[in-house]
């Protein structure tokens, strides 16, 4: 089994928080040089280095003697885990998305749980965007075409897309990536709508000229709905039969945000029954299973990339070490989910 165990190489880091020892620390993935060298200079670390995430049965095991844990968002953190690593002080997902983790789990055993915000904004806007862009101009079946070897040169009418510029951007879930999404679209030119649970200050709203709507006037108007929510009990199945049936047929779907947000079901018989004109995704409900019916021209598909950039993942990883070694100096990480949790411990 992939093991690289790294000594500590500095002084310090220990004790801090009521321990005799360096704290053991479990890293589910090799990280990246920079992660590493924050990490390396605190406890003592297990990194798994497989090519694949670390098989759960795996996970659980290592687990046992750890006294924190970096996890990436297909790690699941819950009371099985937990109970598999009863030292466990702190938890740190190298991701913004936490709904791999049960917090009210962690609180209960106060393990304080911990995320990476706000870093990867404007990279997962980029995504959103190529997404928006690739689907409404065709640009993977035009890819597809070239390589093939079947284009015979320039044709008036082939691979009619959708124009972007001047539509109507339909934004459901406004925080930092949803308003960078928005910012991205005053170059277009387009009119932006947005929901979500409360309204945006008015300053940000007049400086990304965007209009806050109730979701089934964005459903009903927009050309481009694109998903910026966490995944929670409200967003799961979001958007349901019953919401597609509410957008235009010639409107596209992007999501960057988490699969189960769709009810995939309900979006393939869309696409099947023209009720919508395409999708672009970047997520889907059981990763990395893809439904068939989502194999379709009118469909992008990505791999989970929205914050893939080398500048951005380094950037996540950094933070996700930073906040473990912040703990074990005795101080409050920076990006806590689960402040009670610090209190009570
Ligand atoms: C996240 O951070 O939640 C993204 O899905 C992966 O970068």
């Amino acid at each position: 089994m992939p093991r690289v165990k790294c000594a500590p190489i500095a002084a310090g880091g220990s004790g801090e928080v009521g321990m005799a020892s360096k704290p053991k620390i479990l890293v589910t993935k090799l990280l990246f040089p920079a992660a590493r060298a924050v990490l390396d200079k605190t406890g003592e670390i297990d990194y798994w280095a497989g090519p694949e995430a670390i098989p759960r049965a795996e996970l659980l095991k290592r687990v046992a003697d750890k006294d924190a844990l970096v996890c990436l968002l297909n790690d699941k953190i819950d009371a099985e885990l937990l109970a598999a690593g009863p030292q466990l002080r702190i938890v740190a997902t190298v991701s913004v998305g936490y709904d791999n983790i049960d917090v009210p789990a962690c609180t209960a055993r106060k393990v304080i749980a911990t995320n990476t915000p706000g870093v990867l904004d404007d990279t997962t806007a980029d995504l959103a965007w190529a997404l928006m862009l690739a689907i409404a101009r065709r640009l993977v079946e035009g890819d597809a075409w070239v390589r093939s070897g079947n284009w015979r040169g320039f044709s008036m009418d082939h691979l009619l897309g959708a124009d972007v510029y001047g539509k109507t951007l339909g934004i459901i879930g406004f925080g930092r990536i949803g308003r960078c999404v928005a910012k991205r679209g005053l170059g277009f030119g387009m009119r932006v709508l947005y929901s979500g649970s409360k309204r945006a200050p008015v300053d940000v709203e007049r400086e990304l000229n965007a209009e806050f709507v109730e979701q089934d006037r964005l459903f009903n108007e927009s050309d481009f709905v694109s998903l910026h929510v966490p995944l929670n009990p409200q967003t799961r199945h979001l958007i349901s039969k019953e919401n597609l049936e509410k957008m235009k047929r010639t409107a596209f779907l992007i999501n960057t945000s988490r699969g189960p947000v769709i009810d995939e079901a309900a979006l393939v018989y869309a696409l099947e029954s023209k009720k919508l004109a395409g999708a672009a995704l970047d997520v889907y409900e059981q990763e990395p299973f893809i439904h068939a019916g989502l194999k379709r021209p009118n469909v992008v598909l990505a791999p989970h990339i929205a914050s893939a950039s080398l500048e951005t993942r380094t950037k996540m990883a950094v933070i996700a070490a930073e906040n473990v070694v912040t703990f074990f100096k005795g101080k409050k990480p920076a990006n806590m989910l689960n402040p009670e949790a610090w209190k009570a411990g």
